[in-house]
C-alpha cells in the first residue's frame, strides 16, 4: 500500500480522470477527500476551484475531518478548441481561471494543511499542451504551460521547509473521456474520429488510459518519489519524444 491512511484531495473528481485518481488513491490505502462543482456521488463537497472562498471552505472541512493534508492533485480543467484568431478573451479568461488560477489557489490556500503532514506532496495535472504548442488550443496550452512553470516555483519554495513540500506536473497525452470527444469535434460520437487521428500520430498508437495517469499521479503522491519534486512527470506513449 503506497497511500496508506494518507489524505489526498482531488479536485474535478467527477471527471474521468478524477474518478481513476479516487480509485487508485482508495486502492493504495489512500483516505480521497473528492470535490467538483458539485457534491454527491461519491464527491464529498462542492468545489469551485476558481474561488478563494470555495478553496478556503474545503481547507477548513478537511482540517475539521483530518487535521492535515497529504497530498493535493489539483486535476480540475477545461478545454476550449480555438486558435488565436477565434478564441475570444472571455473564452481565454475562462481557460485561465479554472485551469491557472485554481491550481494557483489550491497551492496557496491547502498549504497550511500540507505543512501539518510529514511527507507532503501536490501533483499539479497539467498535459502534453504544457510541453508542446497546439493551433488549435491557444488558451489550453497556455493555461497548462503555466502549470508547469508554476509547479517548479513551487516545488522550490517547498524545499525550504523540513519536511519539505515537493510539488510536480503530470502531463497525459489525450485520454479516453469527455475531453476526447470534445477535441473529436462530435461530443455526440464516441470517438472513432479522434481514436484514428491518435492512433495516427501516438507512438504507442492508442489513447492514454485514465488509471494509467492516476497510477503515474499515485507515484508522485508516494514516499517512492520522496526525492522527486520540480519535475514533469510525461505519461504520453511516447507522443511529445518525437
Ligand atoms: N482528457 C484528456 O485527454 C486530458 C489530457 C491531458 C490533460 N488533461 C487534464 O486532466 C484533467 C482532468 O481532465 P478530464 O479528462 O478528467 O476532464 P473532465 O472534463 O472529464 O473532468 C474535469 C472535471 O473538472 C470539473 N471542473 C470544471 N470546472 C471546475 C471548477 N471551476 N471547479 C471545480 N471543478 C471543475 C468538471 O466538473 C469535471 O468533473 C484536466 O486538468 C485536463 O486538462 C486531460
Amino acid at each position: 500500500m503506497l497511500l496508506e491512511n494518507r489524505i489526498i484531495l482531488i479536485t474535478g473528481a467527477r471527471g474521468a480522470l478524477g474518478q481513476a485518481l479516487v480509485a487508485a488513491v482508495q486502492a493504495q490505502g489512500g483516505i480521497a477527500f473528492a470535490t467538483d462543482l458539485v457534491a454527491g456521488d461519491g464527491v464529498d463537497m462542492a468545489h469551485d476551484v476558481t474561488s478563494e472562498s470555495s478553496w478556503a471552505a474545503v481547507c477548513a472541512e478537511i482540517d475539521r475531518r483530518h487535521g492535515r493534508l497529504d497530498g493535493l492533485v489539483n486535476n480540475a480543467g477545461i478545454i476550449h478548441v480555438g486558435h488565436v484568431e477565434d478564441t475570444g478573451l472571455d473564452d481565454f479568461r475562462r481557460v485561465m481561471a479554472v485551469n491557472v488560477d485554481g491550481v494557483f489557489l489550491g497551492c496557496k490556500l491547502a498549504w497550511p494543511l500540507l505543512r501539518k503532514s510529514d511527507a507532503a506532496s501536490i501533483v499539479n495535472v497539467s498535459s502534453t499542451g504544457g510541453l508542446v504548442g497546439s493551433a488549435n488550443h491557444v488558451a489550453y496550452v497556455a493555461s497548462k504551460g503555466a502549470v508547469r512553470l508554476m509547479s517548479k516555483s513551487v516545488a522550490l519554495h517547498g524545499a525550504t521547509f523540513d519536511p519539505p513540500i515537493r510539488c510536480n506536473s503530470l502531463h497525459p497525452s489525450l485520454m479516453d473521456g469527455h475531453m476526447a470527444r470534445v477535441l473529436s469535434g462530435n461530443p455526440d460520437d464516441p470517438g472513432a474520429g479522434i481514436q484514428a487521428i491518435v492512433a495516427a500520430r501516438n507512438p504507442m498508437r492508442r489513447l492514454a488510459r485514465t488509471s494509467e495517469v492516476a497510477d503515474a499521479a499515485v507515484y508522485l503522491l508516494s514516499s517512492m518519489s520522496g526525492f522527486v519534486t520540480g519535475s514533469e512527470l510525461v505519461s504520453d506513449g511516447g507522443s511529445t519524444a518525437q
